[in-house]
């Protein structure tokens, strides 16, 4: 656990080197519990993250009626009981839209109020995406404004066919979830795939649920379905993974091998931008586990980066490694453009104008626009001498500090302990490879 508050970042002038293990991914391990209370019984999940916004889920279920022992660091048993039960307390989500959304999808099909709340960011963020699908399948929800705190009554609801506006996995998969518990066949249509573990969690855990793709998008059919218990095992987190593949890819000298890294097609996009960025990696000892497919990941430094546009489909399958992606365009010779991202101002914080914020205060050439952002990439912008806000926001320390790595002077970023919400040992592990 990081407890720094404030910490300083700084050139690296020795390569980065050694082999690493990152944090269960986040989204995964969300999904193991709040589909795993739906399945009656025992079952193991390995490799959990018990970072913040996990941890915040955990809370949840328990408080819901499941059972949790820990065996080790990484491995719990859930028990989950016949039906969950109303929850006599106040549902707190922290940091964390992953549980708000999917929950709320979850409790609407339960014949009992609770209410979800969240921390100041999270209060701020739109919920009117989850709000609408679920009122339409027959929740009462009040809401402030549709922002959090969000009141649910749930019940017996009936199966829509939505098609939904943005594409969001948490939208999807909070439709999903209340289409578990309803009666007869719940559509969700969206125009480009956004992650889809819930799909793939739902097929491991034996639900009636159906995928494909027709002239509307991509569309989930899902039945009522009870859940067969069985063992989760969780991959390692791409998006805290790609702090370490920039970092590797950024400064001279640097060869890292990120091992067991979750590489689900609808989460690979920052591959894909290696490719068209010049970035030397290579995939290595590929398996599945629990319907996930899983790699190392080995990235050399790559001295001949050069920019690229992003836009359109691959939005979706790399939304959380913007701010990174930015500080790699930020090295490179040329122009990175991206657009189609304007949901990057609902996430943790409005990460368009809080990005172009602290990297232009480093000296790069960044330009905000709507949906994304220019930049003119040239190593020497890498200025530093600056104090850095986080905006509670981990995903834009853990990219201040990957930029601090070039920086002619240091860096100082400000409540560095955010980083706690995804990746509580970002530091340690930066410490492995940088000694
Ligand atoms: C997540 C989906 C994404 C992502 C978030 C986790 C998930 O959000 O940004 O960090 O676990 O479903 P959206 O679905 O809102 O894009």
């Amino acid at each position: 656990m990081n407890n720094l508050k404030d910490i300083i970042s700084k050139k690296q002038v020795n390569g980065l080197k050694g082999v690493i293990t990152i944090p269960p991914d986040k989204s995964i391990s969300h999904r193991s519990l709040i589909f795993g209370a739906l399945c009656e019984g025992k079952i193991k999940i390995s490799n959990f993250s018990f970072a913040q916004d996990c941890r915040a889920t955990l809370e949840i279920v328990k408080a819901l009626g499941c059972g949790v022992v820990f065996s080790d660091e990484r491995l719990l048993i859930l028990t989950s009981p016949k039906t969950l039960c109303a929850p006599s307390k106040t549902l707190d989500c922290g940091n964390s839209g992953t549980s708000m959304r999917l929950l709320a999808g979850l409790l609407s099909g339960y014949n009992f109020k609770s209410i979800l709340t969240g921390d100041k960011s999270l209060s701020k963020r739109p919920m009117k995406r989850v709000i609408e699908p679920l009122s339409l399948m027959g929740a009462k929800i009040k809401s402030n404004d549709f922002k959090a705190p969000l009141e649910i009554t749930g019940g017996k609801l009936n199966p829509i066919e939505y098609f939904s506006p943005i594409s969001s996995a948490q939208v999807k998969s909070c439709i999903l979830l209340a289409g578990v518990n309803t009666i007869g066949e719940t559509t969700v249509c969206e125009k480009t795939l956004s992650r889809n573990h819930s799909e793939r969690m739902f097929e491991y855990l034996g639900a009636n649920i159906q995928t494909g793709h027709s002239e509307n998008g991509f569309y989930t059919k899902i039945q009522k379905s009870k859940l067969i218990p069985k063992d989760i095992e969780i991959a390692g987190d791409i998006s805290s993974a790609a702090f370490f593949m920039v970092m590797a890819a950024i400064v001279p000298n640097s060869e890292i091998i990120i091992k067991n890294v979750g590489i689900n097609l609808t989460r690979t996009g920052i591959l894909d931008v290696f490719d068209k960025m010049n970035v030397t990696y290579e995939i290595l000892d590929k398996k599945t586990v629990s319907n996930e497919e899983v790699a190392d990941i080995k990235v050399l430094y790559s001295p001949d980066l050069k920019g690229c546009d992003i836009s359109g489909d691959i939005i979706p399958r790399l939304i959380d490694e913007l701010p990174v992606i930015a500080v790699l365009a930020a090295a490179a010779d040329g122009q990175t453009v991206v657009k189609n991202a304007q949901d990057l101002r609902n996430k943790e914080s409005d990460r368009i104008s809080s990005l172009a914020c602290g990297l232009k205060k480093i000296g790069i050439d960044i330009v905000e626009t709507d949906d994304g952002f220019i930049i003119n990439g040239d190593k020497n912008n890498f200025l530093g001498n600056v104090e850095l806000d986080t905006y509670f926001d981990h995903r834009l320390a853990m990219s201040f500090f990957v930029a601090g790595l070039l920086c002619k002077n240091e860096i100082l970023i400000k409540d560095f302990n955010w980083v706690n919400t995804s990746f509580p040992e970002f530091l340690k592990l930066f410490t492995k490879i940088s000694a």
